[in-house]
């Protein structure tokens, strides 16, 4: 007889556990504070972070360890404290971050390794980084294995970083591993120390529960929130439990990692029952013939129990890989097999765990009044009555063991590689395979074989419902059956009539069946391909087989591994230490070991905590707030409307709370003050809010356009729904061009800032009516405005201070202003210190991204590729009032041009006002689309021009004025890839080698400036030979050629940037001991502007010491927080211009420093103590302060005028990115990038090459795996979450990652010859997109001549209009964006003679014509040659043609020749460019897997194989096909 809620029966009634070797007694009514709270909040271990709170990015991790009183071991582990309930802990212990080491103790070596090696930017990720890192090592140690790099980095798979881009963090795991003391590292924490380590009280409390005298029965019940923890010591007792009438509101908890799923926090009315207590459900039992894991066994220790079955890789080697793929380490760790099953069964969850088991055939122990055994397929089943949970819990998953012979497959495809759901997963267990006693090939064996994806089910909320459920037809259809062709294309098609995928997540059903089939190919191919090797070695006469067996070639699925690369940064040592130094970022360790305090730190403990109730309408009328329930939750203080708002109803410019009428999800319409934030939290969720209807809301951009929805734009003519740049006569130039796209549309993607840090102000009333403020913003002038007005105080009442922010990317700009205003209005109001830290989920929701936008674009251009006219017109999205987004505006207008001489241009914006959240500017806002738009650009000009995208970029590059060389100059250079040095004129790159200094260029905009300062050409030919791009583009070609699955692509890109300086101000003060605080108005957010400040200090201040050589020691100087009483009007830190404008403040201050201490330091002459003489003689003179302020100037004069305006100066850049995309998946690799940067002279090269990397990856997240969509009915922001919305993780930065600074190029108008590097990378990722579009483009002519049904759904890219009066009859006109192509390919008899001759003797062109009556290009035909050659001879059996070869060869004579001049006349070469071309594939960001693989079209591997083994069967084919056999 258990009681439902009874106190617990110990006689400390507390929950006991050990926090980095000091014991803790949690009050029982913590029992279900998660774990991170109760640490932040009631200990003073701070150091871990809360960042998502659903196990989706592990920043708070920490390392549990457990004694276990049987076999006297301990297992040590990490888990995610946010997910981790206090209830739980009882017995256990822990290290946190601090346990590891600390500035007191001792670093940790990986705390160390870390910094030293920059893997620390903003930092927020940091201690769980090392965390992670320091986990691998235990768990090496625990398994006498020694550490690589490559477990290392596995460790890092739940774990995110918003900053470093990985590299720097992955090498840290490089150099952990030859670290001398590696043994000792473990030693460090308290918990690694072996079984006897444990702490003492811990083990006599479980052994007191063991023997009896402590019951090991105990339940935590709080009075005060009414929450209960009960931990039953059997399965009766916990079904006892779970059965009482009166129980409703109790659930079963193990790992309790489902909420980080399904967002249902065992909350404030539910009574948990702790499974985890019963020891029988954590047992692993193997016997000879299965293996059995009671429910309680973490899907960890699954993979090591499958792991140490060691006789049979092949079966549970593919088990174990797929297993590890199941979201991050640390989830692994806490998630049970129990808890997977049941939300796969009730839920949907999209689990790997089940549809991995279901194909081995387990089985489910379910016990309810009686136990029995059930297999997992009727668990799973639809209709299964089986009633896990309340009725009855699941004890254990048996299954059984391999017998000899057998073999498994196992695959899954996902967003990311890592911490992803699967989008589609497929297991199979094969039996030994016999072999047909007669011709000698296999017979498929016993086959098991389960499927996962979405289901479709009209019941469920949007018709779809995950299932994993084997697929019997399919198995019917291979059992028995020879091994070949027929029987395997047999199998997919009726694996295609068993399934009933819905379309989900951006998956249509036709995809997720043609991945599923791709999936089963994959398991069955090798089977496949083995069987008819010994068929062929019966007769080794079938060539044809061998042909067939390279359809069969299928490369094992890509396997992510660690990210390696080299840095190439110029010495500069000499020029003025430590400026230009790679210098460790400062305090780096202090974030490694969590010592470092983030705004939240301020409010941790002692404070009151607010929490905003949000809009769940996007246009509505509020018809009422009633907050009776929310005040009834034990532990609810306040609510605030905005009648209670004493001053301006407005937060830098938006709305601060809702007053009647809410216009966007999302929206704050009030907030709730509580006395923790997980009350606050949920009691703003019971906060009933009646809304009434208010009109249509305006959710895309097509609405807008149609209302003319549109938001005035800063800048004249500001009274226009729009703004224009242009120049030149676009209108004639689209009419004289002799080729035009017209009307191409293409749509940019939006980005979320997922900052790790979310939007937290802590605020406190002082004495004197003094309201503090601590902030994460990136702007104290606007925080302490946006506070003052809404609390009707002058500003300097309101005083605003941050020290560090965890991740800005622009979202902090103002946005945190409205979460410091909810802290200040409660902390006046109630008197107290109140915080206010918005969640994950809800500051996505409260806050929009960077503008998407629509594009529609005309481009006239000759044969050769030059641009001569360009009409764009851009809508871009926005929320209901201009924020920060309207930086997305002005900074592409900036650099619309993008380094490209366009001689007649227009590009037209407009703003969309939308009920959306207002856009917040997001990393590189404007620039990064400028960037992506005019890559897209080119790329389309190279589909229908024929020529290699890499020569049309080149053809247009911006030119000198007057131009000083060629095009042919320019693509000689380009074919030798060497430069000729002229350092005089600052220009190195070819064809600038007799470019005066003071020559002129003009950009496309008019905008005029010094050649030198040209350094596009430098860096982009630079690049091309320091990455070998010629030769590598050769041999994708080769690897495409002998590749069917798999393609690859390889482009290169450049980026041109405003590089510009904002007013900043700083004051350094030198104290009498000689050291000196720096205080400025720049705020450091992992950029790594506090470490700049202090090196241009050293260097500026070195000045005074008589010889000049030696900076003044970094020891020295010390930077200050940054606050709005002495670093006002500062405006944001943004644009790429904080550290720059910083530090340029600081060397104004310091040179005033300089000059009145020099005499003092002359006077003592060169001697150890100089500085502190000149110091103290300054001091005493009464001749000057030892303080100045300094201040950075934003403008300069126009030259031969006093006007001034704007400082601005170019930052240029390229970039090289090699893709792979898996044809049956949509799985891409980016197996290479090189970047080439011109930085000036970096100021510090370590902190700058972890910016270039870190932008590029933040760019290659928004262009291959960050998806945002708003639901067009509701408005609401589908993905909202880590689980949905998904940032790059480790396993997607390219495999190789190489960053060049250019030489030799100090930038004239920089701080100290620096250039700015936040931003300008990012635009760089263009380069991935564009691999992306020719590997897309190669697939496709693959797939359309392997499948003569292919066709592709997607839009695609309006095709050119060639005015060319000879061919004016037969131009294809455009096709309609929304127009499907479809691709027929016409399989020829086998022995049919080569239909394609050469056109005339000695040209190498050769034409074939397509089903739609039209001849290919040139770059058409090549690629259809590329890619169906040989595989096309599969089915054509005809020579292959050297088409290809004679594209090649042209291409490389344009590179080679002296290019032709628009209107020189056509080159043989180009005669056919107004044929029909292929789709170009006009890939819209962002590429995620689902999208890629939707852009390769429909076709279908049954067919193709029916069609190859000349098998071809009526159902595979559709009636008009007349299908020839082989
Ligand atoms: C970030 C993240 C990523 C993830 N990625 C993946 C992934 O890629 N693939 C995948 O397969 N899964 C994934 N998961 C899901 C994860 O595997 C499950 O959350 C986990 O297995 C659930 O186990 P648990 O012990 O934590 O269950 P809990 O959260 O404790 O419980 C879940 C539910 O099951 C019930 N329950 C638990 N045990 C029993 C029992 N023995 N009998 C009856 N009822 C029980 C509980 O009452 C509750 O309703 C992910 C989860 C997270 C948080
Ligand atoms: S905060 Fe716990 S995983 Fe993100
Ligand atoms: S350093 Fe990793 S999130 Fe900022």
């Amino acid at each position: 007889m258990v009681a439902l809620r009874r106190e617990r029966s110990g006689p400390d009634g507390k929950i006991v556990f050990v926090v980095n070797g000091c014991e803790t007694c949690a009050d029982k009514e913590h029992s279900k504070l998660s774990l991170n709270e109760y640490l932040l909040n009631h200990t003073r271990w701070k150091g871990t972070k809360l960042s998502c709170g659903e196990g989706g990015c592990g920043a708070c991790a920490v390392h549990i360890t457990r004694w276990d009183p049987v076999t006297e071991r301990v297992s040590e582990t990490s888990i995610n404290s946010c997910l981790c309930p206090v209830g739980s802990l009882d017995g256990a212990a822990l290290t946190t971050i601090e346990g590891l080491g600390s500035s007191q103790q001792g670093f940790h070596p990986v705390q160390e390794q870390i910094a030293i090696n920059n893997g620390s930017q903003c930092g927020f990720c940091t201690p769980g980084m090392v965390m992670a890192i320091d986990a691998q090592l235990k768990r090496c140690a625990h398994a006498g294995q020694a550490p690589d790099v490559k477990i290392l980095q596995s460790g890092l798979d739940g774990n995110l970083c918003r900053c470093t881009g990985y590299r720097s963090i992955i090498d840290t795991c490089r150099a952990v591993t030859r670290c001398s003391d590696l043994e000792d590292l473990g030693s460090k924490a308290a918990c690694t120390k072996p079984a006897a380590a444990f702490p003492t009280v811990l083990k006599k409390r479980i052994q007191e529960r063991q023997n009896g005298s402590r019951p090991a029965s105990a339940s935590y019940r709080s009075k005060e929130h009414n929450q209960d923890w009960i931990c039953p010591h059997s399965v009766e007792d916990a079904l006892e439990l779970l059965q009482k009438p009166e129980t409703a509101g109790v659930r079963a908890v193990a790992g309790n990692t489902g909420p980080g799923v399904f967002k249902d926090w065992p909350g404030q009315d539910v009574t948990c029952i702790d499974l985890k207590a019963i020891p029988q459900l954590s047992t692993i039992r193997c016997s000879q013939s299965e293996l059995e894991w009671g429910a309680c066994v973490t899907l960890e220790e699954v993979i090591n129990s499958l792991k140490a079955q060691t006789d049979m890789p092949k079966f549970y080697g593919p088990m174990v890989a797929h297993l590890q793929r199941i979201a991050g380490t640390h989830i692994r760790a806490a998630a049970t097999v129990g808890g997977n099953v049941v939300l796969t069964q009730q839920r949907g969850l999209q689990s790997d765990f089940c549809t991995i088991m279901l194909a081995v055939g387990a089985e489910v122990s379910i016990q309810g009044k009686q136990q029995r055994w059930v297999s997992l397929e009727e668990v799973l089943l639809p209709d299964s009555t089986l009633d896990i949970g309340s009725s009855a819990i699941i004890t254990a998953v048996r299954m059984p063991l391999a017998k000899p012979g057998e073999t498994f497959a196992s695959f899954k495809v996902a967003a990311r590689y890592t911490n992803a759901h699967a989008i589609v997963n497929c297991s199979v267990r094969m039996g030994s395979a016999d072999q047909h006693p007669l011709q000698g090939v296999c017979l498929f064996p016993d086959m098991r074989i389960a499927l996962g994806y979405p289901h479709e089910d009209a019941s469920a909320p949007e018709g779809a419902f995950w299932r994993a459920q084997r697929a019997v037809a399919t198995e019917n259809a291979l059992n028995g059956m020879p091994a070949g062709m027929r029987a395997l294309s047999q199998a997919l098609s009726a694996l295609t009539s068993e399934m009933k995928p819905a379309a989900c997540d951006g998956t249509s059903a036709e995809g997720h069946l043609q991945v599923a089939e791709g999936l089963l190919f994959r398991a069955l191919s090798s089977l496949v391909q083995a069987s008819m090797m010994k068929s062929m070695a019966l007769d080794e006469g079938q060539a044809d087989l061998k042909r067939l067996q390279q359809l069969l070639d299928l490369p094992a699925q890509h396997v992510p591994i660690p990210c390696s690369g080299h840095q190439s940064i110029p010495d500069m040592s000499r020029l003025a230490p430590p400026v230009h130094l790679p210098i460790e970022k400062e305090r780096a360790r202090l974030q490694a070991s969590g010592e470092a305090k983030y705004t939240g730190n301020y409010g941790y403990g002692t404070s009151l905590h607010a929490y905003p109730v949000l809009s769940k309408r996007a246009l509505a009328t509020v018809e009422s707030i009633n907050a009776s329930a929310a005040l009834k939750v034990e532990g609810a203080v306040a609510f605030f409307t905005a009648k209670d708002i004493p001053g301006a109803n407005s937060a830098g410019g938006i709305p601060f709370l809702a007053d009647g009428k809410v216009e966007h999800y999302g929206q704050p319409i009030a907030f709730i003050v509580a006395t923790l934030p997980s009350i606050a939290e949920y009691a703003a969720s019971l906060v009933d809010v009646r809304y009434g209807d208010a009109g249509q809301p305006v959710l895309t951009i097509a609405q807008a356009r149609a209302a003319s929805s549109f938001l005035t734009l800063p800048g004249p003519p500001n009274d226009s729904p729009g703004a224009m740049v242009s120049n030149g006569n676009v209108e004639a130039a689209l009419e004289e061009a002799p080729l035009v796209i017209r009307n191409a549309k293409w749509h940019l993607p939006s980005q979320l800032h997922m900052y790790m840090e979310t939007p937290v102000a802590v605020a406190e009333m002082d004495e004197g009516g003094m309201l503090q403020v601590h902030a994460a913003i990136q702007s104290i002038d606007r925080c302490q405005s946006a506070v003052s007005r809404i609390m009707g105080l002058p500003y300097n009442r309101v005083h605003v201070v941050t020290r560090r922010l965890g991740g800005g990317f622009g979202g902090k700009l103002n946005s945190v202003s409205r979460v410091a205003g909810f802290a200040a209005m409660a902390a006046v109001r109630l008197g107290e210190r109140v915080s206010c830290a918005v969640s994950r989920d809800d500051d996505l929701r409260m806050h929009a991204g960077r503008c998407a936008a629509d594009m529609e674009y005309s481009v006239g251009f000759t044969r050769d590729g030059v641009i001569t006219g360009l009409d764009v017109a851009v809508y871009m999205e926005n929320g209901i009032v201009m924020d920060s987004g309207f930086v997305d505006f002005i900074a592409w207008q900036g650099c619309a041009d993008q380094g490209f001489h366009l001689p007649n241009v227009r590009f037209d914006f407009k703003m969309c006002r939308m009920n959306l959240p207002p856009h917040q500017a997001v990393r590189g806002p404007g620039s990064f689309q400028a960037a992506v738009a005019m890559q897209h650009i080119m790329d389309h000009v190279a589909a229908v021009s024929g020529l290699d995208p890499c020569l049309v970029r080149e053809r247009n590059f911006l030119r000198p004025s007057p131009p000083p060389f060629s095009l042919g100059l320019l693509a000689a250079a380009a074919s030798n890839g060497q430069s000729q040095s002229n350092s005089h004129a600052g220009n190195t790159e070819p064809g600038f080698a007799t470019t005066p200094a003071d020559w002129k260029m003009t950009n496309a905009f008019g905008r005029c400036f010094l050649a030198k300062e040209y350094t596009q050409l430098r860096c982009w030919h630079g690049l091309k030979k320091s990455c070998s791009f010629v030769e590598r583009q050769n041999k994708v070609k080769e690897f495409n050629k002998s590749n069917i699955w798999q393609k690859r692509g390889i482009a290169m890109t450049n980026c041109r940037f405003d590089g510009s300086v904002m007013p900043k101000t700083a004051l350094v003060t030198i104290y009498e001991d000689g050291s000196v605080l720096l205080s400025h108005g720049g705020l450091e957010m992992g950029q790594g502007l506090s470490t700049k400040v202090l090196q241009v200090a050293a260097y500026e201040l070195g000045k005074v010491l008589p010889d000049h050589q030696k900076p003044l020691p970094l020891s020295l100087f010390q930077t200050n927080d940054t606050a709005s009483d002495s670093q006002a009007n500062n405006g944001v830190t943004a644009g790429s211009t904080g550290s720059e404008s910083t530090c340029e403040a600081i060397l104004r201050a310091c040179e005033q420093l300089r000059d009145r201490l020099k005499p003092y330091a002359e006077e003592r002459g060169s001697t150890e103590d100089t500085w502190r003489a000149a110091v103290s003689g300054l001091k005493f003179s009464g001749t000057g302060a030892l303080a100045a302020i300094g201040f950075s100037d934003s403008k300069t004069c126009e030259e031969g005028s006093s006007k001034r305006v704007p400082m601005k100066y170019n930052v240029f850049g390229a970039a090289c990115t090699e893709v792979e995309v898996d044809l049956l998946t949509g799985e891409k690799t980016l197996l290479r990038s090189d970047i080439l940067y011109d930085c000036g002279n970096s100021l510090n090269p370590a902190v700058d090459v972890g910016q270039v990397e870190g932008a590029f990856v933040m760019g290659l997240g928004v262009l291959g795996t960050e998806q945002v969509d708003y639901d067009n009915k509701t408005g609401k922001l589908i993905q909202d979450s880590t689980w949905t919305y998904k940032i790059p993780s480790a396993t997607c930065v390219p495999q190789q990652l190489n960053v060049a600074f250019l030489e030799d190029s100090p930038n004239p108008l920089g701080v100290l010859s620096s250039k700015c590097v936040g931003e300008p990378p990012l635009m760089l990722s263009a380069s991935c997109l564009s691999a992306l579009e020719l590997t897309v483009e190669a697939g496709r002519q693959q797939l359309a001549a392997l499948d003569p049904q292919y066709s592709i759904s997607r839009p695609v890219a309006p095709q050119a209009l060639d005015k060319s009066p000879a061919h004016e009859h037969c131009h294809p006109g455009l096709l309609s964006a929304e127009q499907p192509l479809t691709i027929r390919t016409k399989p020829r008899r086998a022995t049919s003679s080569p239909t394609r001759s050469p056109k005339k003797a000695g040209s190498p062109r050769r034409h074939s014509p397509s089903k739609l009556g039209k001849e290919n290009s040139p770059r058409t035909q090549a690629l259809l040659e590329m890619d169906s050659s040989p595989h096309a001879s599969l089915f054509h059996r005809e020579p292959r043609t050297t088409a290809y070869e004679a594209a090649l060869q042209e291409s490389r004579a344009a590179h080679a020749e002296s290019p032709k001049i628009a209107g020189q006349g056509t080159s043989e070469g180009l005669e056919t460019l107004h044929k029909p071309l292929p789709a170009f594939a006009s890939l819209e960001a962002p590429m995620t897997t689902a999208r890629l693989k939707a852009s390769l079209g429909n076709f279908s591997i049954a067919r193709i194989l029916a069609r190859a083994s000349g098998l071809g069967y009526a159902s595979a084919l559709d009636n008009e096909s007349s299908f020839e056999l082989l």
